[in-house]
């Protein structure tokens, strides 16, 4: 016999005779209801067993959390919420779960709860919905540069150099651990540990993938980077994933256009593929804003919220137009912004970001050309000589979801901004020669995994949608 899927099983229209199929159980009823679970599916598949037919001491090791193994009839349910349901003939217990020590009871468990079980949270229909909802959103991803001509590209998790400049890097800690390097007192050397080299886990694969884009035109990387920074805040990891296209010959306004057109097309992805899971998420969170005060509430259900991004332009407004709506804003009852927009030149913070997105333009908006003194060295100047080629997107509900640039191609112009923040040219010396052999126009941006993965589910906070999160006070299992 073949081994069925829940999710499978509970589109059948027909009955079928002989199934067979393996899952967790969900709760038991009445010594007769058996909710079960494999994952497929945010549903349950409901499995009808007459107890007269089974031995008593099988029926009490049916219990939540035990994987079992099931044959039976498929047939149509009898009872109402389900349109079938499996009339079990044939019971085994794969593996018992004590339910007096079984962390996931069948009840509402709190989120920090279940953040401490992460090894077991994914039997939970929320966790398992985001998990699936992860999986489908990295697989139109990769479909999406595929179908429009991109190479995936595997930048380097170990580097020697910092790709943003901003020194927020993990060491890599002595590999050669038999032979660790000395310093001149005999002692360990920790800034020379990579056999003899100083070197990080990476914070961007953006300069990788350039080299790549200078040569394969259209290149993607999508993979786990790093950052040391000490964000102890709902929307900041140690360890995301991000995905990184680069592209040859194009410019600022290109690279807006690929953001957008990407951001929609993973979007309707799953609107139209994870229906289900998207309902059940959508309801979760309906119900968590009934416990809300009316004012608080939010205008559009999470579907909505999915469907707006991909029925609506983004609107795209430059840096100093963003500063002048700030500045003659009056965001709250106080009237004002905890930290004062005071002068040109100054960064965004996020509270500021979201006011421009949730409630001045009510729609995701790509800020554009801010001041270079706030950005990356390797972002292209513009002819002010004040402002460089950045983009920054900003969703509702998130703030900053996407960085990019239209790149410095002039060798001249990067090594002097490389100069001021005091990159040595002997560190980058691959990164320059792509200015000194056939230099072009090229731009790209960073996405955010996460930060997409919350916005599609409507999690809010980062830790819930990466599987293992590390943060700086959790890095456990
Ligand atoms: O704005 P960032 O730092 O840009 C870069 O790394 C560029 N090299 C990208 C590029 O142009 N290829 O990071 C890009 C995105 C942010 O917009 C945000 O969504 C996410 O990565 N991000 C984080 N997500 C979770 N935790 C953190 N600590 C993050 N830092 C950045
Ligand atoms: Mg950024």
């Amino acid at each position: 016999m073949q081994l069925r899927s829940v999710s499978e099983l509970l589109t059948q229209n027909i009955i079928l005779p002989e199934i067979e199929i393996k899952g967790w159980v969900r709760t038991f009823r009445a010594n007769r209801f058996i909710a079960l679970n494999d994952g497929s599916t945010i549903n349950n598949i409901q499995c009808v067993l007459d107890f007269e037919n089974f031995d008593e001491a099988l029926l009490k090791r049916v219990t939540t959390g035990a994987a079992i193994h099931i044959k039976g009839e498929l047939v149509e349910s009898q009872g109402k919420g389900q349109k079938v349901e499996i009339q079990v003939n044939y019971l085994e217990i794969l593996g018992d779960s004590d339910p007096e020590t079984y962390p996931i009871q069948p009840k509402k468990h709190s989120f920090e709860f279940l953040r401490e079980n992460a090894h077991l949270r994914t039997r939970t229909n929320t966790f398992s919905a985001v998990m699936r909802l992860r999986s489908a959103l990295s697989f139109a991803i990769h479909k999406y540069f595929n179908e429009n001509g991109f190479y995936y590209m595997h930048s380097p998790i170990i580097t020697g150099s910092d790709a943003e400049g901003a020194g927020e890097m993990f060491k890599v800690s002595c590999l050669d651990a038999k032979n660790p390097p000395l310093n001149d007192e005999g002692n360990v050397d920790y800034s020379k540990d990579f056999f003899g080299k100083e070197t990080n886990l990476t914070v961007s694969g953006q300069l990788e993938a350039e080299t790549y884009a200078m040569s394969l035109g259209k290149v993607y990387t999508f993979g786990p980077t790093f950052r040391a920074e000490n964000s102890n805040t709902s929307r900041h990891l140690a360890e995301f994933w991000m995905i990184e296209p680069e592209v040859a010959f194009m410019d600022l306004a290109g690279n807006m256009d690929l953001a957008e057109d990407f951001l929609k097309y993973v979007i309707s992805y799953i609107l139209e593929n994870n229906p289900e899971d998207l309902e059940f998420l959508n309801n979760r969170l309906l119900d968590e804003e009934k416990t809300k005060p009316q004012a608080e509430r939010s205008d559009l259900s999470l579907i909505e919220k999915l469907n707006f991004i991909t029925e609506n332009n983004f609107k795209r407004v430059s840096y100093t137009e963003a500063i002048d709506i700030l500045r003659n804003s009056k965001p709250n009852k106080k009237k004002k912004f905890k930290y004062l927009i005071n002068e040109w030149g100054c960064d965004l913070q996020s509270e500021h970001e979201r006011f421009l997105v949730e409630k001045h333009f009510k729609c995701p908006v790509i800020l554009f050309d801010y001041p270079a003194n706030i950005k990356a060295f390797y972002m292209r100047l513009n002819e002010d000589g004040k402002t460089v080629r950045a983009m920054d997107i900003l969703f509702p509900g998130i703030g900053e979801i996407v960085g990019g640039a239209q790149r410095e191609e002039r060798l001249d112009i990067l090594k002097e901004k490389m100069a001021a923040i005091n990159i040595p040219e002997e560190d980058l010396w691959w990164y320059l020669d792509l200015r000194k052999f056939g230099t072009a126009v090229h731009s790209g941006f960073g996405l955010g995994f996460e930060r997409l993965v919350m916005f599609a589910t409507g999690m809010s906070n980062i830790r819930d949608v990466i599987p293992f999160p590390r943060t700086p006070q959790n890095a456990q299992f």
